[in-house]
């Protein structure tokens, strides 16, 4: 199954989980840093089943290629729409156009029910597993009445949401639109501070609206990467990856033979990127003392 190596290292740990073999793709480049839908194209060979797309910081993946491929090869299309609740790709909901769609809940997320997520499946037998799987393979529901007799038919997991996390999720769900307008806006004002101070940085998809899970800066030079964050830091702004590359963490390395220049685009780009802080309540005026901070870092930088 081929997926990103630009990801959180759960999109290779479920193929992997799951008794596939994850193969990487690359990104595309600094102006849309998801799957490349080329190099996937180039990793296809008779043993591949499928296609995991990310669509990261909320942004579509180049849906139209990614589709055709599938569809040309044979191969199911499933999109981990973790960063994605509530944006869309030519009028579809992301994490509904390919054969399954994921969406995490955990805390950092658009949309949080403090841990948890979602499977949405296309074909209804795939639907029967997911519900099978999450509730160690038994043919009784927990949630709906007490079973006199049930069935174990295949080995499942507690992945049940409780009643609690779905009370948390449901205020949650209703200010989704409203949250995630609020983050593009501010990924606006990010992205105009910094094209009118003429910093050797850029935000990538530029004319794009997503979720607006994340607002990712990427300097032009990798040596300017950590002091930078370093000078963020010490004006107490937090910043953060997305992401390590995870054919390069240890497990991945030894398992698949993978080192450093297997993925050169995402590569690169992991020694470049940072992301900003962002969320809903964020005032315009933090988002520009963010962008002094780094104006101020650059004019004094080597
Ligand atoms: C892109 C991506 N995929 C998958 C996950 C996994 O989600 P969870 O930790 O809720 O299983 C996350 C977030 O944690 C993510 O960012």
């Amino acid at each position: 199954m081929i997926v990103p190596t630009l990801t959180f290292v759960a999109s290779a740990n479920a193929v992997a989980l799951s008794g596939g073999r994850p193969v990487f793709a690359d990104s595309i480049g600094p102006d849309d840093l998801s799957i490349d839908p080329a190099d996937v194209e180039r990793r296809i060979t008779p043993a591949t089943r499928g296609v995991m797309c990310v669509h990261y910081a909320g942004y579509p993946c180049q849906m139209d290629a990614l589709l055709d491929l599938c569809d040309r090869h044979g191969l199911f299309l499933i999109e981990d729409a973790a960063h994605a609740p509530g944006a869309s790709w030519d009028g579809r909901a992301l994490g509904t156009i390919g054969d399954a769609g994921c969406f995490s809940f955990f805390g950092n997320k658009n949309m949080s029910t403090g841990e948890g997520g979602m499977v949405l499946a296309r074909d209804p037998q795939v639907r029967d597993q997911v519900r099978l799987l999450r509730s160690h393979g038994m043919t009784w529901d927990r949630y709906r009445g007490h079973a006199s007799a049930y069935d174990v038919v295949r080995l499942g997991f507690n992945y049940r949401p409780s009643e609690l996390t779905a009370a948390l999720g449901r205020p949650q769900l209703a200010k989704l639109p409203a949250n995630n307008e609020r983050r593009n806006a501010l990924i606006e004002r990010y992205r105009a501070r910094f094209d009118e101070a003429g910093l050797p940085v850029r935000m990538p998809f530029r004319g794009q609206i997503g979720s607006g899970h994340l607002a990712v800066l990427i300097v032009d030079r990798a040596q300017d990467r950590d002091p930078l964050r370093d000078a963020l830091g010490g004006a107490g702004i937090q910043t953060s990856l997305h992401y390590p590359p995870v054919h390069l963490f240890d497990h991945y390395r030894t398992a698949y033979g993978h080192a450093t220049g297997d993925l050169p685009v995402a590569e690169d780009l992991a020694l470049r990127i940072i992301t900003l802080p962002l969320y809903p309540t964020m005032t315009p005026e933090q988002v520009d003392a963010v962008c002094d901070t780094v104006a101020a870092y650059f004019e004094g930088a080597p």
